[in-house]
């Protein structure tokens, strides 16, 4: 599969990942072949790229590490919560807790848990998504580390809630890709803000707030807001600042350019160590596809092959069904290979 440009998609493309808006309602199916009007739709609703499927590819189903629904729950939790905050409404603490619990469950299944895609998210709802995905990804980092369930309660709930200070900002302040300084600085305070909003909701644990609070900060001490260094800078929000940067760095409908997963891998291992903490950046990375399901690579024999299933322990050697000879011929009825399992064949590339 694909990540294309909505610009550039044509009439009769197979949408590999069912579209869904912040609301929860189903956009495009999976499996669902475009139709001018929904590029047209797709555009209007600010949505800048999505998943498609090659021609002459079978769709496969991509696994996520939590379901569409409990995914959708999360984003519409996350909504209500903004809306709340905004309306100097009572937060129903009870809910978001119950709604990370579930995540959380749904994340401690299976071991295996791996990142494939990455979500679709317009640039109105793109808070939502982000904190979900950010939740999500911090406690991907946490089961590589000695959390138990009530650590992994309070930080998936700083997570999920680490940019609630947003709503307090001009809404264009997030969007712009270049700000004044005085702009940056006001930027800077949704930290602040957040702080004091989540310590304020009943039942929420303070370092949940700190969350918040202290997710912009950098090892060396050149975060925001208040400069803190290392050992300073408490361990839920040392992880969840990578899950934001990663997040950050390879979704649409921020002021960043989208990168493919490997290449913000790249620029998080560069930061680890100096600015984020590389311990919970290795662990990241052992929880994102090299060669995602669904997508098609080259091995070293010269055939074109898709992946069809990765084990979290050997994330370059997926299973693989062969499906064009080296001279480019579709081949049908292949087998399927375990790359574990077969000695000398390998994948030189990710085609995309
Ligand atoms: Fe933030």
């Amino acid at each position: 599969m694909q990540r294309i440009l909505v610009e550039n998609l044509t009439p009769g493309q197979k949408v590999a990942r069912t579209i869904y808006n912040s609301e929860g309602n189903v956009l495009i199916s999976a499996g669902m072949k475009l139709e001018k009007s929904y590029i047209n739709r797709l555009q209007s609703l600010g949505i800048e790229s999505i998943y498609i499927v090659p021609a002459e590819i079978p769709l496969v189903d991509v696994p996520d590490p939590i379901s569409d629904e409990t995914r959708m729950e999360a984003v519409k939790t996350v909504r209500e919560i903004i809306k709340k905050i905004k309306g100097e409404a009572a937060i129903n603490s009870k809910k978001v807790q119950n709604m990370v619990s579930d995540i959380i469950d749904e994340i401690l299944l299976d071991e295996n848990k791996i990142v494939h895609l990455n979500d679709i998210r317009s640039y109105s709802d793109y808070i939502f998504h982000h904190s979900v995905n950010v939740a999500v990804l911090s406690l991907l980092i946490a089961m590589d580390f000695s959390y138990n369930r009530e650590e992994l309660r309070k930080l998936g709930l700083g997570a999920l809630l680490h940019d609630v200070g947003m709503t307090f900002l001009d809404q264009e302040l997030g969007e712009k890709d270049k700000l004044s300084r005085e702009e940056h600085s006001s930027f800077k305070e949704h930290t602040v803000y957040g702080y004091q909003t989540i310590k304020e909701i009943p039942g929420v644990h303070i370092i949940s707030a700190h969350v918040a609070y202290q997710h912009h900060e950098k090892l060396d001490g050149t975060g925001y807001p208040r400069g803190l260094k290392k050992e300073d800078i408490v361990e839920p929000a040392q992880l969840v600042a990578v899950a934001n940067v990663y997040d950050a760095l390879t979704s649409d409908g921020n002021a960043l350019e989208r990168l493919k997963p490997q290449q913000a891998l790249k620029i998080l291992t560069a930061l680890g160590g100096h600015k984020l903490s590389f311990k919970y950046v290795e662990a990241l990375t052992k929880h994102i596809a090299k060669y995602p399901v669904g997508s098609l690579v080259i091995l070293n024999s010269g055939e074109t092959a898709l992946v069809l299933e990765v084990d979290k322990e050997n994330l370059s050697s997926p299973v693989v069904k062969v499906l064009k000879d080296k001279a480019g011929n579709r081949l049908a009825g292949q087998e399927l290979i375990d790359l574990r399992e077969s000695e000398g064949l390998y994948i030189k590339e990710l085609l995309d």
